[in-house]
This record gives C-alpha cells, sequence and structure tokens, in this order.
C-alpha cells in the first residue's frame, strides 16, 4: 500500500455543487467514488475507521457506516472484519501513460488534445464544416424564418390532447419507419392538388427535416469520394449534407430562368445525381422555366440520373400561381422530392418529408431506421389532423397574404433608405430577398457594421462556389412585422452611411 487515505481530496469533493442537494451519506460516497474513478486512491489502499471519519468530518457515525455500506454494495471497496475498509482491487489499476508514470484524470484533463483527435476522417471532416447553426430568435434579417409569433398554438394544443386520447397506445409504441399512415395520407393528397404532383401515400416518407433528407439522399446516393451536382449559388444546407458524406461536390451554374441546362448537358463527371430548388432558386429566387423543366426530366431519364427536388418554400409565391413541381412532370420518375413543415408552419416542429420514385422507397426507409427509427407519433399524428381539418390550407393562405405585404414593405424600405447602397431584387416568392451591392461596397464590412448595430445580414458570397461570387445580402423578412421591417431597415441605412 502505497497511498495515504486523501482526507483534504474528499473534503474538498464533499463541497462540490454537483453534490449540495444529495442526503450526507449519498454525498461522502459520491466524493468518495469519484477519488477512487480518478485513481486518486489506489486498489488497496485502506479507507479511516468509520468512527475516526466521522470525528473528522464532523457528521454522525452512522452516516459514514451508510456512505461504507453504500460503496461496498456498489463493489467500490471490500471490508474485511476486524481490520477495516479497503478499496477494492476490482476497479482496476490506476491509468499511467506511455512512460509508465501514473495518470490522474487532473493530468489527463491537461493533456492537448488536438480538436478531432480519435475521429474518424469523416467525423473530422464534419466537425470542421462546423454543422448548420439555425436561428433561434427571430431578429432582423435572419433568412428563412416564417412568423412564429402569431401561430395558433391553441390549436395546435386542442388537436395533440385529441389525439393523445384516440391514438394512445399507437402513441405510446414504436411507429412505422415510413411515416404514421394517416399523416403520408394527408400530404400525398395535398402535394397532388397543391404542388402538382404524382404520388401515393405508399411513395410518402415522413422525415424530421429537409436536411435529414438530403443525408440520407447522400448516404444511398452518393459513395465517398464520388460527385454530386448543386446549384451554383446554392444552400448551403445541402452542401455540408453531402460534403459529410464525403461526396465531392460539382457546382452547376444558374441563371434568371434557374440552372443551366446546357451546363448541366455538358457536365461528363459521372455524377448519378443532381440537387435543385426549381420553384424558387436558393438564394436568386430564380424559378425553373418549364421548358428547362421537362429538359432536366428528360436529361435524367436518358442518362439514368435522380433528381433531388427541394421544393422548400413554393407555398408562398405572390405574384400569379406558382409553378406545379418537377415531380408531377417527370413522366420517368426520376425525381425524389423533398418538402418541410419547416417554412409553412414553424421550424422547432421538425417535420418534413420525401415523396420518392416507388423502387427507392424501401432502401430510404430501412436506412431511416437504422438513423432514428420514426419521427415522434404524437407530433406526427397532431399534424395530419391539422391538415385533415383544414387548418393547414388556411394558415399557409394567412401567410401567404401576410408574407406577400411583408415582402413588399422589405422591397419599398430597401428602395427607400438604402438607395446607393444596395438594389433588392424583387422574388416572386420565398422568404427572403436578394440584393446587390453597389460597388464601392464591401459585403463583409457591410456585414460587421450591421451587427454592431445589433442586425444580422446574411452575406449572399458564402452561397456561391468559386470566384464568381456576386457582394451582396439575402435579407429575411418574414418573420418580421412590416413596422419591424421598416425600423430595421433604417437602423441599417443609418449604420452604414455614418460609417
Ligand atoms: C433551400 C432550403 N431548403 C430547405 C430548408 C429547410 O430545411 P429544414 O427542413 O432542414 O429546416 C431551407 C431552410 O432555410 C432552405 O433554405
Amino acid at each position: 500500500m502505497t497511498q495515504a487515505f486523501e482526507l483534504e481530496s474528499l473534503k474538498i469533493r464533499l463541497n462540490d455543487a454537483d453534490l449540495q442537494p444529495l442526503d450526507l451519506h449519498l454525498r461522502i460516497s459520491r466524493a468518495l467514488r469519484a477519488l477512487i474513478l480518478d485513481a486518486a486512491l489506489d486498489p488497496g489502499v485502506k479507507l479511516p475507521a468509520t468512527r475516526a471519519l466521522a470525528a473528522t468530518l464532523g457528521v454522525a457515525r452512522d452516516t459514514v457506516e451508510n456512505a461504507y455500506v453504500q460503496l461496498h454494495r456498489d463493489g467500490y471497496i471490500v471490508r474485511r472484519g476486524g481490520s477495516g475498509s479497503y478499496v477494492s482491487d476490482t476497479v482496476g489499476a490506476p491509468l499511467r501513460g506511455a512512460s509508465g508514470r501514473r495518470i490522474k484524470l487532473r493530468d489527463e484533463q491537461r493533456l492537448d488534445l488536438a480538436p478531432g483527435a480519435g475521429l474518424s476522417r469523416r467525423g473530422r471532416m464534419i466537425l470542421e464544416s462546423g454543422g448548420v447553426a439555425d436561428q433561434r430568435v427571430v431578429q432582423a434579417f435572419a433568412t428563412g424564418l416564417p412568423e412564429t409569433r402569431t401561430f395558433p398554438v391553441d390549436v395546435w394544443e386542442r388537436l395533440q390532447r385529441q389525439v393523445l386520447k384516440d391514438h394512445r397506445d399507437q402513441i405510446l409504441l414504436h411507429g412505422d419507419p415510413q411515416g404514421a399512415a394517416p399523416l403520408r395520407k394527408a400530404i400525398a393528397a395535398y402535394l397532388n392538388l397543391e404542388r402538382g404532383a404524382k404520388v401515393t401515400a405508399d411513395q410518402i416518407l415522413v422525415l424530421s427535416s429537409t436536411r435529414q433528407a438530403l443525408y440520407l439522399c447522400a448516404q444511398l446516393l452518393v459513395d465517398a469520394g464520388k460527385p454530386i451536382l448543386l446549384e451554383n449559388p446554392g444552400y448551403f444546407g445541402a452542401r455540408k449534407a453531402f460534403e459529410a458524406a464525403e461526396a465531392k461536390v460539382v457546382p452547376i451554374d444558374v441563371d434568371a430562368e434557374g440552372i443551366r441546362m446546357d451546363l448541366l448537358g455538358a457536365d461528363r463527371s459521372g455524377a448519378a445525381c443532381v440537387y435543385v430548388t426549381p420553384s424558387h432558386q436558393y438564394p436568386t429566387g430564380a424559378t425553373l422555366s418549364l421548358a428547362r423543366r421537362l429538359e432536366l426530366t428528360r436529361w435524367a431519364a436518358e442518362r439514368g440520373r435522380w433528381i433531388i427536388e427541394d421544393d422548400y418554400d413554393s407555398e408562398f409565391h405572390y405574384d400569379g400561381l406558382p409553378t406545379a413541381c418537377v415531380q408531377g412532370v417527370d413522366k420517368h420518375q426520376r425525381t425524389l422530392y423533398v418538402g418541410t413543415f419547416s417554412k409553412t408552419l414553424f421550424p422547432g416542429l421538425r417535420m418534413g418529408y420525401m415523396a420518392l420514385p416507388p423502387e427507392l422507397v424501401d432502401a430510404f426507409t430501412r436506412a431511416r431506421s437504422i438513423m432514428d427509427g420514426h419521427t415522434p407519433q404524437a407530433v406526427q399524428l397532431t399534424l395530419a389532423r391539422f391538415m385533415e381539418d383544414g387548418h393547414y390550407g388556411a394558415h399557409v393562405r394567412a401567410m401567404r397574404k401576410l408574407y406577400a405585404a411583408r415582402r413588399n414593405a422589405m422591397l419599398q424600405a430597401v428602395d427607400t433608405h438604402l438607395a446607393g447602397i444596395a438594389t433588392a431584387l424583387r422574388p416572386e416568392g420565398g422568404l427572403q430577398i436578394p440584393c446587390l451591392l453597389a460597388r464601392g461596397w464591401s459585403e463583409a464590412r457591410t456585414i460587421r457594421l450591421a451587427a454592431s448595430a445589433g442586425l444580422q445580414l446574411p452575406g449572399l458570397s458564402r452561397l456561391y462556389a468559386g470566384p464568381q461570387e456576386r457582394q451582396g445580402w439575402i435579407l429575411g423578412y418574414s418573420s418580421l412585422t412590416e413596422y419591424e421591417i421598416e425600423l430595421a431597415v433604417r437602423r441599417l441605412a443609418g449604420a452604414l452611411r455614418k460609417a
């Protein structure tokens, strides 16, 4: 036995904030257990007699006795009648470093581990990518946030109570990894009616988000190191999902009519799929023309490629009718349609879905079953009822009207207050407005100046691959009232002109 009992360490541990709410005997046993696990007490070390320790700590002997009983029961100490209590040999020898020197946990914590040490190559890549930082508060001019402050929470709450009552057993047990049948039926009906899709409930896969859908696409359609075609500029969430699967991102430029089919046709990378936002290109706002939609589906059919159609906010189209989705005009069933409720309802819901070509349904459902089983049953069934009872349609119609007015307010405010600094490009729909900076204004500097005025200016150039970047912003407006928009744009103009 080389080591004396560390009474001082025990006293320090006993004062740990984490232990404060516990009964005294539990605090003593936890503190001793921590010393044993940290190898501050070696196997075989003799613990003080209960009477002695009680006197030193100023507690009743029974309290220490109870702590020792607990440690003995859990196997941390052995008690030898007539001899005393000892740290058990079975808790293992202390950690030793390469030199054979004993390492205490405190030493270990000081070891300078590089970020990502111990991760796979893919794990390091994902760590370095920074993930996706979602906007958690309503703030000018964060992109993509819907109006949440007036969401009819009372209706949602009532429906949730109803489904809990009506489907108690179903909700408490596991659900179908493909999604609850009533919700799949409601989504299919909605897509066929409102988005011009041609799908059955059997083709719907209910997921937690667009990002989960893209992650699954990356896993199932693209091998590591192989190419994937992405719009340029494009959605960073898509780029990150494919990069996380070690796919090689090949950018394809977009113009005023969406993705350039001449470039896609000329692509010789051998990519198995292309990711597009045809109804409302992110971030330019372009709508893919019908001619290009048909060309895209022909391209996919002739070359045996997949089209991943991200239809993230097409419900919000303000000038004329929205174009039908690509899935609906794709006679050859090469399109994987991706939808989300993050924009039409609220992002905290974490509900999205795919409408898949029939031959992909099994593979995607099985991959999903490995990933996280299924989406929570209560949420799926509440949403199904929200849709069946007509609340979804009504909410989307109300929001479309509200957002159209907010878009106009934003266009007006940019025109009035930011003349000579930025020009807004009028989008036909969506929840944000792309703006191009006038010559002499740097995107990075304007973002810094805005931040010091408490405003978030999402930059445009980070959405471009390569050197042809445009300097500008993409201004979210949908979560702000018209009054807030006016105030925020005025504040931005003030901060930029003052500098
Ligand atoms: C192009 C695009 N697709 C999809 C989404 C929605 O993503 P999710 O469903 O993961 O919330 C966004 C959100 O900003 C987006 O910009």
